[in-house]
């Protein structure tokens, strides 16, 4: 018999800071393309209304990710637990789970090899993406872009960093990585046993669990 439970997954601070931080990545990327093709792209009037709204995405970006960092880090301590894939997710479980996304899904055959539950939230696919996104790209893309934004109390700061011209092509070769990673977690968020099923989690908090008894 099927069997449906609720469970509470995402936490307040959690959904607010994605959605937060959701609604600043992609406004960064469009004022982004204006700012590095305005020759081609022109969303947002003039190219200063571009730049200012490229800057105001900028510090949600930074401010939501303090409090991810936060929440997760000191409050919920579930950091390393959550995001951290373990040996034999790295050895077994991220095939298993490409297996059943790239073909199970499709045949039917086989259930998904995960399960979620509050401390054990992501499959091995999953940690494995979120953990470079949230502890390498978003952080150096965070970085780079408040050097560029503070050019001249940061000069020294820039010279180490060879110059205006390497910090800026860094900071937009880690958002194109950053950009390519949208539809990839757009598309995987709607595998669930609806396509919605992922996305009421990370807006109410709760999700319904189903499981075969
Ligand atoms: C329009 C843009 C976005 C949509 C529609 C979206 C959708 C979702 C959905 C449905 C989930 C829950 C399913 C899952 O855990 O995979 C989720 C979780 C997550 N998303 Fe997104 N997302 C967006 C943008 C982003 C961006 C820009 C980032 C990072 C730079 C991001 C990082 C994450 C992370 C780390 C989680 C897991 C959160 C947790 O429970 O700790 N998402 N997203």
């Amino acid at each position: 018999m099927e069997m449906q439970e609720r469970i509470y997954l995402t936490p307040t601070p959690v959904r607010i800071w994605h959605w937060l931080n959701a609604l600043g990545i992609v406004t960064l990327c469009v004022t982004g393309a204006q700012i590095r093709f305005p020759e081609y792209i022109n969303i947002f009037g003039t190219y200063k209304a571009a730049i200012r709204l490229h800057h105001t995405a900028g510090i949600v970006v930074a401010l939501s990710f303090a409090l991810w960092l936060f929440y997760y880090g000191v409050i919920a301590k579930m950091l390393t637990k959550l995001y951290v894939p373990t040996t034999q997710d790295l050895k077994s479980g991220v095939i298993r789970q490409a297996l059943y996304y790239f073909f199970y899904y499709f045949t039917g055959t086989k259930s998904n090899p995960h399960e979620e539950s509050p401390t054990n939230k992501f499959n091995p696919m999953q940690k494995g993406a979120y953990v470079v996104i949230m502890m390498v790209l978003v952080p150096l893309v965070i970085i780079t872009g408040a050097i560029l934004m503070n050019l001249e109390p940061l000069r020294e700061v820039l010279v180490l960093f060879g110059g205006v011209r390497v910090v800026a092509g860094i900071h937009f070769l880690l958002a194109c990585a950053l950009g390519a990673f949208l539809p990839t977690h757009f598309y995987l968020a709607t595998l669930g046993h609806t396509p919605f099923a992922h996305f009421k989690p990370m807006w109410t908090g709760w999700e319904d669990h189903h499981s075969d008894h």
